[in-house]
């Protein structure tokens, strides 16, 4: 019957296209255990979720041999599925296909999803594996990745983008990933540079392999482009999964509010956490935890700048960002990087409407010649920047040190928290005793008899006078001394009535952070 055969004949056209470069291919990426354009969608997205569109469009190129050459869907694959029941547009690149690059009607794939993802307000996921421009198809290879960089831009703050890195990914196949909210990648599997090894041989006769030059590790621990790390591929998509199950869908849709768990007490006894001597590391993640539903904790860019750390958890069932000073690395002192990872943290929980859940001890910004020719100046005041601009709700809990500038940045009354929570333990002021007592009392010290017993002194009176948080509290720079045990309920009022704040920026066109 005439219908079964055009059945038959889509049937047999849909399955030529699957194969994608052809089984041999499709063996090489299986070898160095990755999977598939269609088997990372269909591992990431809900089960039969997944409609692809455009599965027929082909290239049209002619130059370098290209003219009847089949690329199978230009190389891309993209459509809409859902993630935990929420919609979700997807592309998804295929090294099997020309290494995946990008060529005219691949690009004009990916911005049509991109623009069904905007439009539609829903999260973007872009699953990279290619070797960037398509070098057959010149200017049109290019004119296209103008058009995604682009679309990222005008997306961004609007919806989430998410990219995942499968592959080894040159040139324009890194610059829209770093356009878009959060990056990830798999260990051995993920590589990014703008220029890869050869052309660096070539131009600077540098040796250095994929891995090294722009391997996941590289990454997530030295440069910052990316901010979740896998072992697998299946490990991947599953931290995806619940990345967008605990962030929102785009702008103007609250995340999901999920009923109210508390958080494991018998693990995470707050009072017991922090040392009482304030030289003593601990890690604040456990702080986290321990004012969290379920004790629950999604680490963004754990294994960058590690002394300050952000993530996402729920407290009363409403999700919160977290940004927190890590005692366990460098005492938590604010430097470049951090400042970096917490500013655009901010900036997306502040864009998403997501309230932020601060939590200080940190000695201040690091010293240091390599920290201020590197441009802590300008690194820094991102971080103010990022905080003052935020009308997020804005909760802020002092646990121990809050010295100097770090006590401003760290989202102090003067930058516009909502409350400010200090623990009886805290200590505001503009540096550590010792600091303060060596510079203000330093003719005294050194006019002494005994010069080190002055100190001693000094550094007590210093200690009595401002190591505590109520000269702060006094001025109504802090709202409450708590007890921690108080923490979580705190958070759970403030947050509650924050939210209910109208907070209004003058009129502009649009600020113009340091960047
Ligand atoms: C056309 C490409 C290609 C490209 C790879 N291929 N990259 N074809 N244009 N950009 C093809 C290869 O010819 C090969 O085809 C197949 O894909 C697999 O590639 P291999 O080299 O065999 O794979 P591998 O050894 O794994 O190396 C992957 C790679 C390498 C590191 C990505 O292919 C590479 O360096 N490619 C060029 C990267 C690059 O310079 N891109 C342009 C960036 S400029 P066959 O037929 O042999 O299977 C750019 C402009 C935007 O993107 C800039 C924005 C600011």
């Amino acid at each position: 019957m005439a219908v079964d055969e055009k059945i038959l004949d889509l049937r047999h056209r849909t399955q030529a296209v699957r194969l994608g470069g052809g089984e041999k291919a499709i063996e090489k990426q299986k070898a160095i255990g990755k999977m598939t354009a269609r088997e990372r969608i269909e591992t990431l997205l809900d089960a039969d979720s997944f409609q692809e569109y455009d599965t027929f469009v082909e290239h049209a190129c002619t130059d370098f041999g290209m003219q009847g050459k089949a690329l199978p869907g230009d190389g891309v694959v993209i459509g809409i599925g859902t993630i935990g029941g929420k919609p979700v547009a997807v592309f998804a690149q295929d090294f099997t296909v020309a290494g995946g690059s990008l060529g005219l009607m691949h690009a004009r794939k990916i911005t049509k999803i991109m623009d069904y993802a905007l439009n539609m307000r829903m999260p973007l996921i872009g699953i990279n594996d290619s070797g960037g421009a398509r070098i057959q198809e010149g200017v049109n290879a290019l004119a296209g990745y103008g058009e995604i960089f682009f679309r990222n831009t005008m997306a961004s703050g609007v919806i989430p983008q998410i990219s995942v890195i499968l592959g080894p990914c040159a040139g324009g196949a890194v610059y829209s990933p770093a356009l878009t909210d959060f990056v990830f990648v798999v260990d051995n599997i993920s590589k990014m540079f703008i220029t890869g090894p050869e052309v660096i041989k070539t131009v600077l006769g540098e040796e250095i392999s994929m891995e090294e030059l722009g391997g996941a590790r590289v990454h997530c621990e030295q440069t910052g482009n990316a901010h979740f790390f896998a072992q697998s591929e299946a490990e991947c998509f599953d931290q995806i999964r619940k990345l967008v199950a605990t962030i929102p869908a785009s702008n103007t849709q609250p995340a999901e509010r999920l009923a109210t768990v508390e958080p494991k007490t018998d693990t995470y006894r707050i009072g017991e956490i922090v040392p009482a001597d304030p030289t003593q590391p601990y890690d604040v993640r456990d702080i986290i935890r321990a004012v969290s539903d379920g004790s629950d904790f999604v680490e963004v860019m754990e294994l960058f700048a590690a002394n300050i750390v952000v993530g996402f958890g729920r407290i009363d069932g409403e999700t919160v960002g977290f940004v927190a000073n890590q005692p366990l690395v460098m005492a938590g002192v604010l430097d470049c990087d951090s400042s970096d990872k917490a500013a655009r943290f901010i900036r997306f929980c502040d864009a998403f409407n997501i309230p932020i859940v601060t939590i200080e001890d940190l000695p201040g910004y690091l010293p240091g010649v390599d920290q201020e020719h590197a441009g802590v100046i300008r690194h820094g005041a991102k971080l103010l920047y990022a905080y003052s601009e935020a009308t997020v709700p804005k909760i802020t809990v002092i646990l121990r040190k809050a010295y100097g500038g770090g006590y401003i940045a760290m989202n102090s009354r003067h930058l516009q928290a909502d409350f400010v929570f200090a623990w009886p333990r805290a200590e505001i002021a503009v540096m550590g005793p010792e600091g303060a007592a060596n510079v203000i009392f330093r003719k005294e010290i050194l006019a002494a008899e005994d010069p080190e017993q002055m100190r001693q002194l000094k550094i007590q009176e210093y200690k009595d006078k401002f190591a505590n948080p109520y000269v702060a509290a006094a001025k109504g720079y802090v709202d409450a001394v708590i007890e921690p045990e108080q923490t979580r309920r705190c958070l759970i009022q403030a947050l509650g009535v924050a939210k209910r704040k109208e907070a209004l920026h003058p009129k502009k066109k649009h600020g113009i952070p340091p960047f």
